[in-house]
């Protein structure tokens, strides 16, 4: 197929928000324990941390993560995390129906945290607490010192203050499964009251208020409209989480669910700015998509388990085995990212490690990339600067979620201080080459000088703790002539090429 493409310097559509690589982690099956922290495991720290799970997420370079919940959070206590280890309390995870040792906490997680360089996203729990405990927590974090928290928190060992400047008011408000559900208005007034109380305490924190769980909730979209008219000029972005899978084996339909994603990026910038005029408001809220991934493998049977398991800890759950397919359906999502940067600030894969994770680590044993972290880590790498637009005028195909979807999905950053372009292409077609030429106007002089691909493997193979046989290698056959990038993109495969 022939597919004609263009980008143009001055056609900016953003200023990418580092943050679009962020990643979420939440206390829930092995993502903590025996996922980042496993004392006496051979490649543990003296924290008790996995240096070879450490060096995996140092190499995506994440900006930030959310961290405690996820579901996780709204039943949770965060002073059970702080002080003497072994004065903690063992809980019931309400959420999970699982046991919590508390032997992690903020302190614990900050310094893991910190070592990697990565900011902090908190979450308070809005579910089964509120406003109080939400002000205690952040002062704990945030305040220097002379208070009852900070100086607990001095006396923990940690004399500065965390300075954290991004904060979730709760998670998942509107699913009837969480601890403490509330109705839209509720939970608004809710969010609105809290955020000023924080806001008190640390001015300048960034408020990031609960959208719907996902876009298929029956009270989605008029959710994100009652929560934000309760407080619109109080928060800064609202979440929107969605899960993707593939369970009708129906690869075209799957990697369509992209342009799905598309509109609900674009119904929920309309709530926004249907509040903001409401409203007459001045602020701009965006959007937070802080939890996003591939769920689906093993999706049912692990909710089986895990509704009638014996309160088990840290057991092994939703340790999703990530194939090609599932690569090439995330990296056509990081594309969707790039191309709705303007309202798309923030975005979290969820999660980072053994649970619906790219990283995969087994207890005692190794640990493994899989599949999709290399379109993440490849984004992250080189999806930063500012988001071009891309015009590709190619074949389409029609499926259940979607008509007119282009086979050949194209993003573009320009990194004007490295002076380098990075295209971001996947061919979803599953049989036929994209023979491309893509127009390069303002780029005068740019030759590749980077190009790396994923293609070739069977879309239902896996990676391992023997084998990461999945990953990318070096690309051939796209080169610059006359100002025009052009060759063949192979059925099936992910090309990240770098012009300079
Ligand atoms: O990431 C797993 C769970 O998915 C989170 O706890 C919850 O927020 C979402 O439903």
């Amino acid at each position: 197929m022939r597919v004609t493409a263009a980008i143009h310097r001055a056609f900016e559509i953003a200023k990418i928000d580092d943050r679009l690589y962020a990643a979420f982690i939440e206390h829930m099956g092995r993502a903590i324990y025996s996922g980042i922290y496993e004392p006496g495991h051979p490649q543990a720290d003296a924290h008790g941390f996995r240096r070879d799970v450490a060096q995996m997420v140092r190499d995506l370079n994440i900006p930030a993560i959310r961290y405690p919940g996820g579901n996780f959070v709204s039943a949770y206590n965060w002073e059970d995390g702080i002080g003497p280890k072994e004065d903690r309390p063992v809980r019931l995870d309400l959420a999970w129906r699982s046991k919590e040792s508390n032997q992690v906490g903020i302190n614990e997680f900050a310094i893991w945290a910190q070592d990697l360089g990565i900011d902090m996203m908190l979450a308070v729990n809005l579910g089964s607490r509120g406003i109080s405990d939400a002000r205690n927590f952040m002062e704990y974090v945030n305040h220097p010192s002379g208070t009852h928290w900070s100086d607990l928190r001095r006396s923990h060992g940690v004399e500065q203050p965390y300075n954290v400047k991004m904060w979730c008011l709760g998670n998942e408000m509107d699913g009837p499964w969480q601890i403490g559900h509330k109705e839209a208005k509720e939970y608004g007034r809710l969010a609105d009251e809290t955020a000023k109380a924080l806001r008190q305490l640390t001015p300048g924190a960034e408020m990031v208020v609960c959208g719907s769980s996902n876009d298929e909730m029956p009270t989605y979209p008029d959710w994100e409209r009652g929560v934000l008219e309760e407080c619109y000029e109080n928060v800064d972005y609202i979440s929107l989480h969605k899960y993707f899978g593939n369970s009708s084996n129906d690869t075209l339909n799957f990697f369509g669910k992209v342009e799905e994603t598309g509109r609900y990026i674009q119904a929920i910038a309309g709530v926004i700015d249907f509040v903001k005029a409401k409203k007459r408001a001045k602020n701009d809220v965006y959007i937070c998509f802080d939890e996003w991934n591939v769920w689906y493998h093993k999706r049912e049977q692990d909710s089986k388990n895990w509704k009638s398991w014996d309160w088990p800890e840290a057991p092994a759950l939703l340790e999703e085995d990530y194939n090609f397919e599932d690569a090439l359906f995330v990296a056509c999502l990081l594309n969707e990212f790039i191309r709705r940067s303007d309202r798309v600030k923030i975005a979290c894969i969820a999660q980072l490690v053994n649970v619906i994770a790219p990283i995969r680590a087994d207890k005692g044993g190794k640990a493994w990339r899989q599949s999709i972290y290399w379109p993440y880590q490849l984004a992250s790498l080189y999806g930063r600067g500012t988001a071009l637009r891309v015009s590709v005028d190619g074949p389409t195909y029609d499926c259940a979620v979607a008509d007119d979807v282009q086979y050949l999905d194209v993003a573009a950053t320009h990194d004007a201080a490295g002076g380098t372009v990075t295209l971001f292409i996947v061919n979803r077609h599953l049989t036929e080459a994209a023979d491309l030429r893509l127009a390069l106007t303002g780029f005068e002089g740019a030759s590749v000088i980077g190009h790396q691909v994923m293609e070739g493997h069977d879309l239902r193979a896996t990676n391992g703790p023997d084998s990461e046989a999945i990953a990318p290698a070096e690309g051939s056959g796209l080169a610059v002539e006359d100002g025009t990038l052009g060759g063949s993109v192979a059925p099936l495969s992910y090309h990240v090429v770098r012009l300079k």
